[in-house]
């Protein structure tokens, strides 16, 4: 699929004012500093589109991008950021899961994970409260060219073999890199054909929302 045009449309804080659910959405979403902003960049061939930050928490609200004026790519503030304070972490609680549970125009989430790491506490229970709450998900792992393929492909088995453990099915999961741009097509293309499953809502009248 190419990515002819993709803009910035709305940034906040809650699924009801997020644009109307008239197009097919896919948000990405993981630990902070995984790499979703830098994911995105890669995606749409667009350096600054999504900020990115060395220092994790960079990005805070639920930030929505409109691609070909067909579907929406949404970047997600990160979890596990130790810094922030008890009170922040259940202001992000309560937004990221009611956009999650109630957004009714996302197909699929993609939960980032980065390949260096043995499979994480949060991000277990993160992907397991995705499996009871009936959200589809996929995995992407990302920085592939921080390891060498074979560990790259240790570490994918690792967690397959984890996940395997309560999973009867496994998803879809995807190996990635923004820096050397790997995993567009296939991540792209799983897009381009998931979205045609997208039925528009009748009562709702399309418009652009920029
Ligand atoms: P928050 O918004 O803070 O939750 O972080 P994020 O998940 O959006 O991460 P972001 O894209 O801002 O990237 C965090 C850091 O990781 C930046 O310094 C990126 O340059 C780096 N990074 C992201 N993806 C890759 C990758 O594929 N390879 C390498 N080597 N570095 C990456
Ligand atoms: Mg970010």
């Amino acid at each position: 699929m190419d990515i002819k045009e993709a803009e910035f449309v709305i940034s906040q804080t809650d699924y009801t004012k997020c644009p109307a659910p008239v197009f097919p959405e896919y948000a990405f979403i993981g630990r902070s500093n995984v790499g979703k902003s830098s994911l995105i960049n890669m995606l749409t061939n667009r350096k600054g589109l999504a900020k990115t930050s060395a220092t994790p928490g960079k990005t805070q609200l639920i930030n929505h991008f409109f691609i070909n004026e067909q579907w929406y790519l949404v970047d997600l503030p990160g979890y596990g950021y130790a810094r922030v304070s008890k009170a922040n972490k259940s202001t992000w609680d309560k937004m990221i899961r009611d956009y999650l549970k109630f957004r009714t125009n996302l197909m699929y989430v993609f939960v980032l994970i980065d390949v260096r790491l043995s499979a994480q506490k949060n991000d277990l229970e993160f992907i397991h409260w995705l499996g009871e709450n009936e959200i589809p998900f996929v995995l992407v792992f990302t920085k592939a060219d921080k390891l060498s393929a074979e560990q790259v492909n240790l570490s994918v088995e690792k967690y397959r073999k984890k996940l395997s453990e309560t999973w009867e099915e496994l998803m879809p999961m995807f190996v990635s890199s923004a820096e050397k741009k790997r995993g567009r097509e296939e991540i792209l293309e799983f897009i381009e054909k998931t979205k045609t499953e997208f039925k528009a809502p009748a009562n709702i009248k399309k418009k652009n929302p920029l």
